[in-house]
């Protein structure tokens, strides 16, 4: 397949519109979408993803009205839209009668992208698109270029260019179908900065969050393995860390706070928004560089902290 690559989103629309796939950048990672409208070319994403076929997409809209087409939007919601959005929040919301792709399921998560190529995309499409990471099911998620041309050139019908993703890791996703707001995957927008909002319009003061201790899982994508590359990923403290560095195995690929003497692909990190936003590409890397591990600092112990360690637990799960 020819994949046109570009910067200019009118064709990319155009492609997505005939129910072609595109990869396109947003401020958390590369996403591969496809017309939320269009079953048949949303079942191709499942297809390159290897995704397993109950787990689903979340719906990129231009604005929260487009998405009042689609879904009921609790009063929660509205204030949430308009705090955080556009930006890394997705909302689980209950569906109306309008067809869209929902993956069989009464509830769409959708979001807003912060990115002003996915927003030209989307204008550009006049539909909403249904977008996953763009990656394989089960691997570290894109945030390079060079990345999602390697692993998706030839594969679809166009990837657009742009401003790489700002901040390196997926959304938060929040479910609002049932009465009190539930956390089913943390991101850079803490629970806490949702919390303390929240209290200051007087909707609710507690979000569940069941993430590692439901037997149920709330959100298919719960279930699988994630963000895994072929090399093995430790997390250590920071002074188990130094002393695995000096152990000096060439094997080794480093992620932290401290590196005394960085070696090839070794990554040396400032805080944990360069943590979010070189993590993926840092496990990338050690495969693409034959690595056979990568250890990893415990990240600071801020509000990003939950969502680092979602990512490299899930990452040493590899189930
Ligand atoms: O930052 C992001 O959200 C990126 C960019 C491309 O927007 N997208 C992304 O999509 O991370 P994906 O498919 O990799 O993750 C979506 C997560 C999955 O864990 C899925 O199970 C969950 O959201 N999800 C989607 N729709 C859902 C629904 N109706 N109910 C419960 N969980 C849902
Ligand atoms: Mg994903």
């Amino acid at each position: 397949m020819k994949t046109l690559i570009t910067e200019d989103p009118v064709p990319l629309g155009q492609l997505i519109r005939e129910g072609g796939l595109v990869v396109f950048p947003t401020e958390t990672v590369f996403g591969i979408g496809a017309d939320s409208t269009q079953a048949s070319a949303c079942a191709k994403i499942y297809e390159i993803k290897k995704r397993p076929k109950d787990n689903p997409l979340i719906a990129h809209f231009r604005h929260w009205s487009a998405i009042e087409e689609y879904c009921e939007i609790p009063k929660i919601a509205k204030q949430l839209f308009q705090k955080f959005s556009p930006g890394p929040l997705a909302l689980v919301l209950p569906t109306k009668e309008k067809p869209i792709f929902t993956c069989g399921l009464p509830s769409l998560a959708v979001r807003i992208p912060n990115h002003a190529g996915a927003l030209s995309l989307l204008e550009a499409a006049k539909v909403p698109i249904s977008a996953p990471s763009a990656n394989l099911s089960g691997r570290p998620s894109l945030t390079r270029i060079e990345d999602v041309i390697r692993e998706f050139d030839g594969k679809v019908e166009g990837i657009l260019l742009g401003e790489i993703p700002e901040i390196g890791i997926e959304s938060t996703v929040l479910d609002l179908t049932s009465e009190h707001p539930v956390l089913l995957r943390p991101g850079m927008l803490s629970v806490e900065r949702i919390e303390n909002y929240l209290k200051t319009e007087g909707i609710v003061s507690k979000i569940n969050q069941i993430e590692g201790t439901s037997l149920q899982p709330l959100s298919p994508g719960m279930k699988y393995r994630h963000y895994a590359p072929d090399a093995q990923v430790i997390l250590l403290p920071k002074d188990a860390f130094l002393e695995f560095q000096s152990k000096g195995e060439t094997n080794d690929l480093f992620l932290g706070f401290h590196i005394s003497s960085p070696k090839k692909g070794d990554v040396l990190l400032e805080n944990n928004n360069d943590y979010m936003k070189k993590l993926y590409s840092t496990l990338v890397d050690a495969d693409l560089l034959g690595k056979k591990r990568v250890i990893c600092e415990m990240p600071k112990p801020d509000e990003y902290a939950k969502a680092i360690l979602n990512r490299i637990t899930k990452a040493i799960a590899r189930s």
